[in-house]
């Protein structure tokens, strides 16, 4: 997507053929920076302090970590050193093991002279088909959008509200929940997105609003709390989130708040998709409340915000009276019967286990 009209992906290979660029999302939105992978520690670092989030972009950040990890060392001490050390980085996104066992799949029991560009190849191949299946994301939540506003009556735009960052950012490219938006916009049909700006971190308010903006998207951002109004209000047709792990059953972790979204969009009678690509799907766990593992980070994370000065310096300051604890849970989990479908690369799902496994029936023996 497009950064002051310049096309961009979220990370690619330099030139040199070996490393990697990302873009610092720690700086957006005031300063558009890139950071250079030269090794799997790099690349570890990068997932841990979120210079790179999202699910699909921390995978196939974790598969790039893993070809660096085989330059220095392509034997299987060090493929299983570099696997532990990016499985540990963070532990809610499903898509950072699925890359891992990837990877390790591809490798293991092959010659070691052969291993960094196999590396090399499978990064490169995750990193093509999460672009791929953003795509068609984005063709059959399209449908969805073309259909509400069919049924406006009066040309006026159709209100996605979204949660957290589930777009380009979050990916390689196009995003997953906001990928139908793109393609929408992109087909002329009226769109308007409401941001949750998404405490503590701000990824609605700093990154989805970046991305919308520069590519020229009308959005509003909303503190976390308007959303219910919102749709009271008839203000919402239809809410679109991305998600972390959707389990076998179909309930869906995703950035904290999601499940109160979902609450008020069922107590609305507004649609609530969830936009997923197949590598978010965790097989192996059937109840997403009790089995997801949720990340708990830093409380400086709600104590403090960094923002931009009226002068432009970038400045963080404390917002909580000095001495109270903070609690910081990182996502939260909406239990299936809350969610209307799943917009997945094969078509939008009913989240249940019988739908999921006929859609994908390749992933079921997982
Ligand atoms: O903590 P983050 O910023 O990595 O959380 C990201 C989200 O919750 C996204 O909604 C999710 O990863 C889906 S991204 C397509």
């Amino acid at each position: 997507m497009k950064v002051d009209g310049k096309s961009y992906r979220t990370i690619w290979l330099n030139e040199d053929g070996w490393s990697v660029e990302i873009i610092d999302q720690t700086k957006l939105p005031h300063r558009f920076e890139t950071v250079t992978l030269r090794n799997v520690e790099d690349a570890a670092t990068a997932i841990r302090d979120m210079l790179v989030r999202g699910a699909p972009l921390i995978g196939a950040t974790a598969a790039y970590g893993v070809a660096l990890a085989m330059r220095e060392d392509p034997f299987d001490d060090a493929l299983d050193r570099a696997y532990e050390t990016l499985h540990a980085t963070r532990p809610t996104a499903i898509n950072l093991k699925w890359a891992l066992d990837g990877m390790r799949a591809t490798l293991r029991n092959r010659p070691h002279g052969e291993r960094v560009a196999l590396a090399y190849r499978r990064a490169a191949e995750i990193c093509e088909e999460d672009v791929a299946i953003n795509a068609s994301i984005g063709d059959h939540g399209l449908a969805l959008i073309r259909a509400a506003a069919a049924r406006k009556t009066d040309g006026a735009p159709v209100n996605v509200l979204t949660h957290c960052n589930a777009g380009w950012l979050a990916t390689v490219d196009w995003g997953t929940a906001t990928a139908p938006i793109y393609k929408a916009h992109g087909q002329g049909i009226p769109v308007h997105v409401w941001v949750d700006e998404t405490r503590p971190r701000n990824q609605g308010a700093a990154l989805t609003a970046f991305e919308l903006g520069h590519h020229g998207v009308p959005h509003t951002v909303i503190p976390d709390n308007t959303g219910g109004h919102l749709m009271q209000h008839g203000m919402v047709d239809l809410c679109i989130t991305g998600t972390d792990r959707t389990t076998a059953t179909g309930d869906v972790c995703n950035k904290i708040g999601t499940y109160l979204k979902a609450l008020a969009a069922h107590d609305n009678d507004v649609p609530f998709y969830v936009a997923l690509p197949s590598p978010t799907i965790d097989f192996t766990v059937a109840d997403g409340v009790k089995e997801i593992p949720i990340e708990q980070r830093a409380g400086d994370e709600v104590a403090k915000m960094t923002g931009k000065t009226e002068d432009g310096r970038i400045e963080t300051v404390s917002i909580v009276a000095d001495g109270s604890p903070v609690a910081n849970y990182a996502f939260d989990v909406t239990p299936a019967r809350l969610v209307t479908g799943l917009i997945t690369e094969r078509g939008v799902v009913e989240p249940n286990r019988e739908a999921i496994a006929r859609t994908f029936p390749e992933r079921v023996e997982d």
